[in-house]
């Protein structure tokens, strides 16, 4: 996938030469040595599965799945599920899966708002998290709308938006999709960030800004992403 070869840029393409590629759409339908097949979990168009947590791989920058699956590999982005498929691929594999996920069109449909009792980061054990969900909140999704537009520049926090694009549809290679994401993993990943189990990313944005959130302002802004549409009407 020609697409994914702007990693040059970020310095892992230089591994990679002709004769070592594998099929990034084969490891991702039918996996490779002991690797399961990514669809398995990821989705068939890399949609993702939502109630499990699982998120949607699905024209996400290159070098940002690649930046993920290194994180995997070595440890820094804790997943009991992920980092042993990480260590076991190449870092060709991962370049040529990399691309074919970056080259697939974002999922059509938005999720479903997250089930009241839909499983949470292993972390929140807080029976909190469950019993706010359980009450219809709508100051909960005007706080996570007021998150994602317009920050709160008081605590230095700025909108969602300014660097996931209008409706959290992603912005070039660095800057991920939120949209199209369940509820459950977006939660699972700004809780991973205050408790230090993913590795602070980019000038370490993101995890500055998940420890400035409440445990309720990350279940509103999760919330809310979840019910965006992953693809720009046009
Ligand atoms: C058994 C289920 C399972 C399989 C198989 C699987 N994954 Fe995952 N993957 C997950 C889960 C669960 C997460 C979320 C981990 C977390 O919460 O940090 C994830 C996260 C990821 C992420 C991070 C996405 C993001 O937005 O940051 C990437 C990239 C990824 N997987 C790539 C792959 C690739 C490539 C394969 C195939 C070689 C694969 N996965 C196979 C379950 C799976
Ligand atoms: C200043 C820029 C910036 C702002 C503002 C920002 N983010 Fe991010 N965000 C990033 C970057 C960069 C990454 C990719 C991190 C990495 O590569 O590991 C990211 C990644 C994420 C991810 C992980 C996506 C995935 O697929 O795993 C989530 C969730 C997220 N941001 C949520 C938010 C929320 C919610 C807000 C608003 C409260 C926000 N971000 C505001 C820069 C930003």
């Amino acid at each position: 996938m020609i697409t994914g070869w702007r990693v040059l840029g970020l310095g892992l393409g230089w591994m990679l030469s002709a004769s070592c590629l594998a099929d990034g759409a084969a490891i991702a339908k039918a996996g490779v040595g002991a690797v399961p097949a990514c669809q398995t979990c990821h989705g068939p168009a890399g949609e993702g599965i939502a109630q499990a947590g699982f998120p949607r791989l699905a024209s996400l920058g290159a070098p940002y799945l690649q930046r993920q699956l290194a994180a995997f590999a070595d440890g820094t982005r804790v997943s009991d599920v992920m980092m042993p498929i990480a260590k076991a691929l190449s870092v060709a594999d991962r370049a040529e899966v990399s691309a074919y996920y970056a080259a697939l069109p974002a999922p059509a449909a938005p999720n479903a708002p997250a089930a009241p009792n839909a499983p949470r980061a292993p972390t929140a054990v807080l029976p909190t998290a469950s019993a706010l969900a359980l009450a219809p909140a709508p100051v909960s999704a005007s706080v996570g709308s007021t998150l994602a537009t317009r920050g709160r520049w008081a605590d230095k926090l700025p909108a969602c938006e300014q660097c996931h694009g209008p409706g959290g549809r992603g912005v070039g290679p660095d800057f991920p999709p939120l949209a199209g994401q369940s509820a459950t993993y977006l939660s699972n990943q700004l809780t991973a960030w205050q408790t230090g189990t993913r590795p602070p990313g980019p000038m370490g944005l993101m995890a500055v800004m998940a420890k400035k959130l409440s445990e309720a302002e990350v279940r509103a802004v999760a919330d809310l992403y979840t019910t965006l549409p992953a693809r720009a009407e046009r």
